[in-house]
């Protein structure tokens, strides 16, 4: 009788236990498994940046500079552009929307993965400022390229310090070659722009006009 009744009560005594605690246990399981997963995905997306960083390394590095500042004749500065610009590029380079063979050749090969893993790692690259140029600024061309970069709206779309953000690029302190090329390829049709914000911008400017801002901003003041 006493046996029964004793092990009546340690069974209740379980069940208790089972209903006070178990949901409690649940929640905490949950949580660890909320965590496992996070860290794992955590460790994923580091695994991922380390390997788009060693392709970039190894596959556009001899040309865009490993720190993302070329120093190629035509070929533009990465360092500091925006992820979304870069991801932007990619895709028109991919789709043989904007043509340039060095590119077109890169990123016909690419997956929709690879544009995204390339374009986070040119997102972190810090902004390089330009090797100082080997003669001093001309005030008065740099006068009037900021003149015309004011009446052209260049600093409304680029930001006041041309650093860009999201779909607009960085221009402060790119190539003045590849800025002069670029620009000149918006006026004649050769560049295509994922929008037609810079065909629209430089389609009235004077071919002259062109190089003088593309001399401006090459050498535009950075902090
Ligand atoms: C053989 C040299 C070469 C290699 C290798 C190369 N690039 Fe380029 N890249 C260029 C040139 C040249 C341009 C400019 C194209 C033009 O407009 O004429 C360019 C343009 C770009 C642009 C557009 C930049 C802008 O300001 O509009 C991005 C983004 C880019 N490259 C990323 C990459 C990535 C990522 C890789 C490696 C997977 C790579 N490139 C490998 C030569 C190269
Ligand atoms: C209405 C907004 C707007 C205005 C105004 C504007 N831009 Fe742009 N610019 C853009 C956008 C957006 C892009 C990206 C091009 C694309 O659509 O693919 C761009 C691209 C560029 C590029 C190419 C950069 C690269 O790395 O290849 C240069 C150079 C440039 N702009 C210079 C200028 C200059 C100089 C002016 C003034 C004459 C100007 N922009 C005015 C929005 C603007």
């Amino acid at each position: 009788m006493r046996k029964a009744w004793a092990a009546r009560l340690a069974s209740c005594t379980a069940m208790l236990f089972l209903v006070a605690y178990a949901p409690h246990a649940g929640a905490q399981d949950k949580a660890r498994a909320a965590r496992a997963a996070a860290s794992a995905a955590a460790k994923a997306q580091q695994g991922t940046a380390a390997k788009y960083a060693q392709r970039f390394a190894a596959e556009c590095a001899a040309c865009h500079g490993a720190n993302g500042r070329s120093d190629m004749p035509l070929t533009p500065v990465l360092a500091g552009q925006p992820s979304l610009y870069a991801i932007t590029q990619l895709f028109l380079f991919r789709e043989a929307r904007r043509s340039s063979d060095a590119m077109n050749a890169v990123a016909k090969n690419l997956t929709d993965d690879d544009l995204r893993g390339f374009s986070d790692f040119i997102g972190t690259l810090p902004p390089v400022p330009a090797p100082p140029p080997a003669a001093s600024p001309d005030p008065a061309r740099m006068a009037k390229g900021r003149a015309l970069a004011e009446q052209h709206k260049c600093l409304a779309c680029h930001g006041p310090a041309l650093s860009g953000g999201q779909q607009v690029p960085r221009i402060a302190g790119q190539r003045e070659d590849y800025l002069k090329m670029t620009l000149r390829g918006f006026q004649g049709g050769t560049r295509a722009g994922y929008t037609q914000a810079m065909t629209a911008a430089v389609s009235h400017i004077p071919v002259d006009d062109l190089d003088t801002l593309a001399y401006f901003v090459a050498r535009f003041p950075q902090p």
